[in-house]
């Protein structure tokens, strides 16, 4: 017998009766944000939220608002059967799959939530307004589910760093799960823009983990090691256009100074013919 599929709700009324029962018989609330065209990425999510709240509700919401470009919004995979499907095999009780007019019945919001200097820098700057349209729909959600517990994914480290920082600059009372990032046997990290690339932009695509990697293994002799060992990494890949490589610093998502000895993070972003792919790994400076 085909597992269950999770019951999709699509109005914020009765996602917001579903938690008050859910409440009522004392059960605790994970949330896992989605844009949906889900992979095991996501699947690592919901499995463990299956260890830190009794209940899961997985949102799956193509918001536009953080969208900065037409076509991307457009061209953006909407595989909802599908979703259900692999969300089933995992036991996931609920799916918010809200329309576009109940999240913003007047259009976008009036009031948005900024994400302040560090949304302007990596992501941000080639995306502007890309990180308040995230921080402002996950305000709402958050809203709307009031979960225990909310996981996001280490693989986008910037939106991590600031929804972080929104949910204590703000006091919201949601603890967040962190997720480590799913990787091809080769090291790319999972993505559902994955898809998009080509047989050679994907063979191209492993260049990005390599050179985190290869940032990692040169860490502790300093920052300048990292940066030169992962540079030495990307040259030579014609496919890969390379937006940034940075070393960030944890509390500040700020490329680190010369002398920085600890932990950070070294992000990269680059764009394979039409598709943009970023990751990160942790590392230890010096
Ligand atoms: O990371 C994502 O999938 C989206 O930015 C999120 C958090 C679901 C907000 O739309």
């Amino acid at each position: 017998m085909p597992a269950q599929r999770p019951r999709v709700i699509t109005t914020i009324a009765e996602m917001r009766e579903v938690i008050a029962a859910e409440r009522a018989a004392g059960r605790t609330v994970a949330l896992t944000p989605t844009l949906g065209a889900l992979h095991d990425g996501h699947l690592a999510h919901v499995a463990r939220a299956a260890e830190v709240a009794d209940t899961r509700v997985v949102s799956i919401f193509v918001n536009p608002t953080q969208f900065t470009q037409p076509e991307d919004l457009e061209r953006y995979p909407r595989t909802l059967d599908a979703d259900l499907d692999r969300l089933a095999e995992h036991r996931v009780e609920f799916v918010f799959a809200p329309d576009v007019d109940e999240m913003y019945p007047t259009g976008p919001t009036k009031i948005t939530v900024h994400a302040g200097d560090v949304g302007g820098t990596f992501e941000g700057k080639s995306r502007p307004g890309h990180f308040d349209g995230v921080l402002t729909v996950v305000a709402k959600l958050l809203g709307i589910v009031t979960p225990d517990v909310v996981t996001f994914g280490q693989k986008d480290a910037q939106q991590l760093f600031l929804v972080r920082r929104m949910i204590a600059d703000l006091n919201i009372g949601t603890r967040v799960e962190v997720i480590d990032t799913v990787r091809e046997p080769d090291g790319l990290a999972l993505s559902s823009r994955n898809r998009f690339l080509s047989p050679a932009e994907r063979r191209a695509a492993r260049t990005l983990s390599a050179a985190l990697e290869a940032a990692v293994s040169a860490s502790e002799r300093g920052i300048d090691a990292a940066l030169a060992a992962a540079q030495g990494a990307l040259m030579g890949e014609p496919l890969v256009d390379l937006d940034y490589f940075a070393v960030v610093h944890p509390e500040t998502f700020r490329p680190v100074d010369d002398d920085y000895r600890g932990r950070a993070t070294a992000i990269v972003a680059a764009r394979l013919g039409a598709t943009r792919l970023i990751d990160n790994e942790p590392l230890r400076i010096g």
